[in-house]
């Protein structure tokens, strides 16, 4: 235990809810796809003090989750945090953050680290960031293949190739994920609809056979989403301006209030020239993805 690396570093990616928010909690299926390209990196350090857990911070959780599993209770170390993921926006950020922190914990001390122990600890941080988390951000972040998750059923990694291109652009809000779900709660019978097509529309999302009829998929999600209150008005406009420059579809994503839309593009030009257009009408950022 005691041939520390002078540096350790772990790295993590983010994910993006392609279907089925808010449905996934009253059992549905979700879909969630992992975005390689948007990392965090974690770098752990000797320091010439002991670190403290703070016990309502996730990141300082997971750094102790980490610790704990080593056998370690007196670290003298520090860490650093260089993330283009941006926070509470469905991203996932907090659970890529703690696979980085975890992942840079067992580098500094190098030990071996399973996938499963991985899972286990990022699940322990994720549960300070989220109180009742399903697990599906810890599982995507993890995985190099879109994942399918239900309550039923568990995760489940898919083969997803839609043949087209996924446009995600940041609204710049604080998506509201817990506010949203109280939302939908409140509505009680009046969700339930819209809940049920969203689920249909999740598995109808791992059925059909072009990129012109997923994208249909989302616009349809989308509606359903918007009828439960949980998109907001910069979403509405950005998937509105997609759909009037060509996208195949587009729609929200995520816990909503605020965060993320998606959008799908029929080729790389095209997502390239949807990215300009959304954020020259108020996204904030934009990444583009193959699907
Ligand atoms: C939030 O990213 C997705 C929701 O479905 C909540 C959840 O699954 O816990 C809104």
């Amino acid at each position: 235990m005691e041939t520390k690396k002078r540096i350790g570093i772990g790295k993590a990616h983010s994910k993006i809810i392609l279907m089925g928010e808010h449905a996934v909690v009253y059992g549905y299926s979700a879909l969630a796809f992992p975005l390689k390209s948007v990392e965090v990196v974690c770098r752990v350090m000797e320091a010439d003090h002991i670190l403290i857990w703070d016990k309502e911070d996730p990141l300082s959780t997971a750094i102790f989750a980490a610790l704990e599993q080593l056998g370690i209770d007196k670290a003298y170390l520090t860490y650093d945090i260089a993330s283009t993921v941006p926070e509470r926006r469905g991203m996932g950020s907090s659970a890529a953050v703690a696979i980085a922190a975890i992942r840079a914990i067992f580098d500094y001390y190098q030990a071996d680290l399973s996938e499963d122990l991985l899972e286990d600890l990022v699940n322990q941080a994720e549960r300070v960031a989220h109180q009742n988390p399903s697990g599906l951000d810890a599982k995507t972040c993890l995985s190099d293949l879109p994942i399918k998750y239900s309550r039923q059923t568990g995760f489940e990694q898919l083969d997803l190739n839609v043949g087209a291109y996924l446009v995600i652009a940041d609204t710049g809000l604080h998506g509201k994920t817990k506010e949203a779900v109280q939302k939908v709660a409140n509505l009680g019978d009046l969700a339930q609809p819209h809940l049920e097509k969203l689920g249909e529309l999740a598995e109808k999302a791992l059925v059909v056979t072009c990129p012109t009829a997923f994208g249909k998929v989302m616009s349809q999600a989308h509606r359903h989403l918007q009828a439960i209150g949980v998109s907001s008005d910069l979403s509405d406009h950005l998937v509105a301006t997609a759909i009037n420059h060509g996208a195949l579809g587009s729609k929200m994503s995520g816990g909503g209030l605020g965060g993320c839309i998606i959008a799908l593009a029929a080729s790389q030009e095209q997502a390239k020239d949807l990215a300009k257009t959304l954020e020259k009408e108020g996204a904030k950022q934009t990444w583009i993805e193959r699907l």
